[in-house]
């Protein structure tokens, strides 16, 4: 697999309308995790756009407490600044435009079909995970200050039967059967970031999000840190929020959860 290296993704950059998303990027072998390098750097001014990116993390996180693993080299393991001063409770926002713009990235691919978003922010290839997002944001008084998403995107690794994660989890590689240029794969994510952008508070984010989202619409059962609820997912609101009607009839927003599809 080619490593990832500053001027290589120069070079996939070039020609291409990127904004601020391609103006301040770090380039790591090794890292914790590139949502603590980046939200050091925010704390310390980091413009909006500023970019974190390390072929490997030895204490990545996922959300509700979990690890986030990936051999070295083997993914696009990166974290985004966002400065908006959007209220609190859209944090998501930033959320949705990263998740479609690597669902969008991920499609141009060769070999690559149609992805799906299962709410909260999982992006799935035919049921399976391949990429995890995790926000982490400041805020001031009852704005955001700014937000860091954290993105990891399974591009070239395998998850060999006996990995638990076999069951779920799949790559770029393991769908097409190829190997795919993750430089260029990232050039690709930040020109749809760099659109995406420009909709953080418009519903055509929203909407957009919603087309692809497999949660809507089904019934589930979700994990959420206040216990487990079931129930049809009827909606989705403009925070991100999940309307959840439980068979009582009684309507219940969810904030953060993680759900499973139920048959
Ligand atoms: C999830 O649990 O689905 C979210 C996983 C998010 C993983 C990415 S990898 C890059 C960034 N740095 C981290 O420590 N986590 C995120």
């Amino acid at each position: 697999m080619q490593a990832l290296s500053l001027q290589r993704i120069r070079e996939a950059l070039a020609g291409l309308v990127v904004g601020p998303f391609g103006e301040h990027i770090h380039v790591y072998e090794r890292v914790g995790s590139t949502n603590d390098v980046l939200k050091e750097m925010a704390a310390q001014g980091a413009p909006e756009g500023t970019l974190v990116i390390a072929e490997e993390q030895t204490a990545g996180r996922g959300r509700m407490g979990r690890t986030w693993v990936a051999p070295p080299g083997s993914s696009l393991l990166m974290s985004v600044l966002f400065r908006t001063s959007l209220p609190l409770t859209h944090l998501y926002r930033p959320v949705m435009a990263c998740g479609l713009a690597v669902a969008e990235a991920c499609e141009e691919e060769e070999g690559i079909p149609t992805v799906e978003i299962k709410w909260p922010n999982d992006l799935l290839i035919g049921g399976r995970k391949f990429t995890g997002i995790l926000p982490e944001g400041a805020f001031v008084g009852e704005r955001l200050a700014w937000v860091v998403v954290g993105i990891g995107v399974n591009v070239n690794q395998t998850f060999e039967a006996s990995d638990p994660l076999a069951a779920t989890a799949t790559s770029l590689r393991m769908v097409s059967g190829h190997e795919h240029d993750r430089a260029a794969l990232l050039a690709r994510v930040l020109v749809r970031l760099n659109h995406w952008r420009q909709y953080l508070e418009d519903e055509a984010l929203l909407d957009a999000w919603r087309r692809r989202c497999v949660t809507l619409g089904r019934h589930v059962r979700v994990e959420t840190p206040e216990g487990v609820l079931e129930g049809l997912a009827e909606a989705l609101d403009e925070g991100g929020m999940l309307w959840l009607r439980e068979a009582s009839g009684q309507l219940r927003p969810i904030a953060a959860g993680e759900a499973t599809l139920l048959p």
